[in-house]
């Protein structure tokens, strides 16, 4: 074989006069009648090849290019010229072609289900679910290689960083004990203790708790996690974190180290400096943009008007204000009326449009949404604007409004009308045209670090009480007391204990969540009796970890990024799919290899377990 002596990216005029040999595949064919021309392709780029009878090919070779069809693997020696043709400054190798004197076909192709182009401007792709049946053609493509190159960048600064601050890289299980952490868990039968199942781990977070234990100090991980749960456009079942865990330190300490991480990452891989990055409470991100990763490169804040809400002669106000009067402020059963201002609203969002809001914040439980024009007098006009005449100086102090705004009113429960005015709130800034759309290297980048968050929520199905971050996060120091005093039954008191955890937002994305962890067994007990977990159930389940935190577990806390997110955002992409090479569908499935997929009678025998249906088509 022709073994290259450059690859197809690398030639330039520097070159002109040398004999090469190039590898690669056929990336395009043109047969100008004496004379064939090849673009060869591979991971670094792309080279023009030349056969020409009166420099050098001969008849073999000449028939053997002319057979010649895209995503052929061939092998081509040949030397290299100042391109004939002119330059194409299109390509890196533009100036320079080289003139085949020798060629080899190392592999011929099947016809290709399509060929790895990325589209032009305007163009699209083939459809996803056949490039991700042929995902090895699909990866061919400059693009999917250029991600490639950026995850592995990702890869490589991340343990520089990690490396030179003193962490310690260490694997821990995939099969691993099924623990309730929050997602559903992907089960795998044991042979040798028939009855008996792994679960793969949701991430590594109590190893690496016990590692602190273990007196390894600071710890990470590229690691693999596995969550049962439907994908989304930022979400797998099968993901990467970067994972961290750190000994005798405190909130601020781990967040320095992240921030640094971050800093990092952003200059090694996007050559961007991120400036300091603002802490913003949990209470302040709600309170303002009605979600806990709020995006804040737009305004469109959300005021909380129920003051003036209360003297209005709205009567859904006033019913919505009447629920849980008696509750303190910010309790999720507490009724509020809140608002959005929209400036330029009155003439860009049409009456179908706002008519679409109204159903678009019911899907998150909320009543309705009512609609407010201010005209160019500075009156307000349309829906509910006659019954707030009574208030209109207060709304219009209140919410800053000018002539052209509209305004979006929701009154409900605080949890309800703050969740469906911080979804509404997104809708809006996309209808509107707030929303920049990244650039080819993703940014620009608005940080935020969330503190503070409460350390329990409601959940809403059962109304049991979960645990917003995980159930190993403390309580904030100054909380800590009031927790393990807290009654189980005082409700009030449960939802008002803030954690001592932190996430890492990045234009209204979640690429971190973290915290400092419990380290006293009384504390830990105390979070499993109020996630409704007796004694004897939290001993089966976590015997190892109480074990562990009762022979001298050093304060400790950590944080995870997640990894495919991080790539997502340096090459601007919405799609998890595409930082992954051999990503899931929609389902959960893996459309190349077929997984998952039936398995025989006997491998179920061998692990002790039976089909209750047989395998879906
Ligand atoms: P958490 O569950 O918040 O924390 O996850 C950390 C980060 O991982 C990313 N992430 C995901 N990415 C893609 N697909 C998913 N299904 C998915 N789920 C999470 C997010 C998130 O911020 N053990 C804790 C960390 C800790 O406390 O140290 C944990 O896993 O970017």
């Amino acid at each position: 074989m022709l073994i290259r002596t450059h690859t197809c990216g690398q030639l330039r005029d520097a070159h002109v006069g040398q004999t090469v040999r190039l590898n690669g595949w056929v990336n395009a064919y043109r047969d100008h009648g004496r004379l064939i021309f090849i673009d060869m392709r591979d991971r670094t780029g792309v080279s023009q090849v030349v056969f020409d009878p009166e420099t050098g090919a001969g008849a073999a070779v000449m028939e053997a290019a002319d057979r010649l069809r895209n995503e052929d693997v061939i092998a081509a020696e040949g030397t290299v010229r100042v391109r004939i043709g002119g330059e194409n400054p299109k390509l890196a190798t533009g100036k320079v072609e080289v003139v085949c004197t020798k060629l080899e076909v190392l592999n011929k192709t099947e016809n290709p289900p399509f060929l790895p182009e990325d589209p032009g401007a305007g163009g699209k792709l083939p459809n996803e679910e056949l490039r991700l049946k042929h995902r090895y053609i699909d990866l061919r493509r400059p693009r999917m290689q250029q991600i490639l190159g950026v995850r592995h960048k990702v890869y490589q600064s991340t343990r520089r960083y990690f490396d030179e601050n003193g962490f310690l890289e260490i694997e821990t299980p995939i099969l691993y004990k099924s623990t309730p952490e929050g997602a559903r868990e992907f089960l795998v039968p044991s042979r040798h203790l028939p009855g008996n199942w792994f679960a793969l781990p949701q991430s590594p977070q109590l190893f690496k708790q016990i590692l602190m234990v273990a007196g390894v100090d600071r710890y990470m991980q590229i690691c693999r996690c596995f969550r049962d749960e439907d994908p989304r456009a930022d979400r797998q079942a099968e993901f990467t974190q970067v994972d961290l865990e750190m000994s005798f330190v405190c909130r601020e300490r781990v967040m320095e180290m992240m921030e640094g991480f971050v800093r990092r990452l952003w200059k090694d891989v996007a050559g961007v400096d991120v400036p300091a990055i603002q802490r913003m409470g949990y209470r302040e991100a709600m309170e303002r943009f009605g979600i806990d990763r709020p995006d804040t490169r737009y305004g469109l804040e959300i005021a909380d008007i129920s003051e003036v809400a209360a003297r209005s002669e709205v009567g859904f106000f006033k019913e919505a204000l009447a629920k849980g009067a008696d509750l303190p402020r910010f309790n999720s059963g507490r009724g509020v009326v809140k608002a959005i201002r929209v400036p330029g609203g009155a003439e860009r969002l049409t009456r179908k449009i706002t008519d679409g809001y109204n159903e678009f914040v019911r899907g998150f439980g909320a009543g309705g949404c009512a609609v407010v024009k201010v005209n160019a007098a500075g009156e307000l006009e349309t829906g509910i604007a006659r019954l707030l005449q009574s208030v209109k100086a207060g709304v219009v102090t209140a919410l800053g409004l000018k002539p052209g705004d509209t305004v979006l009113f929701v009154a409900d429960v605080y949890s309800t009308c703050t969740k469906a005015l911080g979804e509404l709130r997104q809708a809006v800034a996309r209808d509107m045209g707030l929303v920049p759309r990244p650039g080819a290297e993703g940014g620009p980048w608005n940080f935020l670090i969330v503190v503070d968050f409460p350390m329990f929520e409601r959940d809403k199905e059962t109304g049991r009480w979960i645990a917003m971050h995980h159930p190993f996060t403390a309580p904030r120091d100054d909380q800590a007391e009031a927790f393990v005093n807290a009654d189980p039954s005082d409700a009030v008191t449960i939802e008002s204990i803030v954690s001592a955890g932190y996430d890492i937002v990045v234009n209204g994305q979640e690429i971190a969540g973290g915290s400092i962890r419990i380290h006293a067994p009384r504390v830990q007990s105390k979070v499993f009796q109020l996630l409704g977990m007796t004694p004897e159930q939290a001993k089966e389940k976590f015997s190892f970890l109480l074990e562990a935190l009762s022979y001298g577990a050093p304060p400790h806390g950590g944080i995870a990024f997640g990894l495919d997110r991080l790539v997502m955002n340096f090459v601007g992409t919405g799609n998890i799919r595409d930082v992954i090479a051999f990503p899931k569908t929609q389902i959960g499935q893996d459309l190349m290899t077929g997984a998952p997929g039936p398995v025989t009678e006997e491998q179920l025998r061998e692990v002790h377990a039976r089909a209750l249906v047989p395998p879906r088509a």
